[in-house]
């Protein structure tokens, strides 16, 4: 998979480099030893330490106080459903939530998972959190994503019926885009919606993706900076765009609503990857920052 782990810069904070599944440079770092076949295991709640929870306590204090007028309604309504702010939650407790909202649940993972693992479990509304947390030394930037990124930045929407469905669908999709190696392509949608998508509401356009709402500085920079370029959610477009996961994104793709990004996204792919490579093929990828002429862009 593409979602390669890069070197950081250390100049600007930014936050969790939200690599979502596929291989790094590095072996993962969780403890693999104790997950089963499909690399689920057990949460070891009695593990964490009394630094681990104040870890958790200090980056969720720090984030929600941002969330006003940055974070999209939906995400803002279901963010207490994660339980108290004080300590790493109990997976299973917040499962019983969500599975009473939209039937998802939350799969413990020993950190980044194999992308066909990744996919059969989203294709079964289960999301897979990693357990670890990072070091307090990494508390402005951790290269894999930990259970504040996973939790914090992925699970309220899950309690958004919607988006709920979407992420199913994307999983079922990502099994299929195995079998007709357009895995790369698939990964641009997963890395320019869930996990840096913007959403247009009546005020103003506000965050929906993870690896935005989980980031200390991208948050405010994706919705408030007149450096990156915000283009209209266009699936095509959208799948021939070459992602940056070193730095802040230079490009965000803003959808209308959690309808039309799930609407857009049920046909029938196979013809959409011949397409898309075609157009590749003739007129190239677009790379991070580049907008097409005529393209609208949306502005802060
Ligand atoms: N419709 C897509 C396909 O046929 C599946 C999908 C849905 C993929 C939603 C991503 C998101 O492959
Ligand atoms: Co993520």
């Amino acid at each position: 998979m593409t979602a390669a782990a890069g070197k950081a810069p250390r100049d600007v904070n930014r936050g969790v480099a939200p690599v979502t599944y596929g291989q790094g440079e590095r072996p993962p770092r969780g403890d693999y030893g104790r997950a089963g076949a499909d690399y689920t295991c057990a949460q070891d709640h009695a593990r964490y330490t009394e630094a681990d929870h104040d870890t958790y306590r200090r980056l969720y204090a720090r984030q929600l106080q941002q969330l006003p007028g940055l974070a999209c309604d939906e995400f803002i309504a279901a963010v207490r459903q994660l339980g108290a702010p004080e300590r790493i939650p109990r997976f299973d407790d917040i499962s019983e939530r969500l599975f009473r909202a939209t039937g998802w649940q939350i799969a413990c993972v020993p950190g980044l998972i194999p992308e066909e693992s990744f996919f059969a479990l989203l294709a079964a509304r289960k999301f897979p959190v990693t357990d670890w947390i990072r070091k307090p030394e990494e508390f402005d930037y951790v290269v894999e994503p930990d259970v504040f990124h996973d939790l914090f930045g992925h699970v309220p929407l899950l309690f958004d019926p919607t988006f709920a469905d979407y992420m199913q669908a994307y999983g079922a999709g990502g099994l299929k885009a195995s079998r007709l190696d357009a895995c790369e392509l698939l990964a641009r949608l997963y890395w320019y919606t869930v996990e840096f998508g913007l959403i247009a509401t009546p005020k103003g356009l506000r965050a929906y993706g993870a690896g935005i709402l989980s980031s200390t500085g991208e948050l405010r920079y994706s919705i408030t900076s007149a450096e990156p370029r915000r283009v209209a959610f266009d699936l095509q477009r959208l799948m021939r765009s070459r992602y940056r996961i070193d730095t802040y994104q230079a490009t965000y793709f803003v959808i209308d609503s959690f309808k039309q990004l799930f609407d857009a996204t049920a046909p029938d792919f196979t013809p959409v990857y011949e397409s898309v490579r075609k157009t590749i093929a003739a007129a190239g990828e677009i790379e991070a920052g580049v907008v097409l002429p005529g393209e609208r862009q949306f502005t802060p």
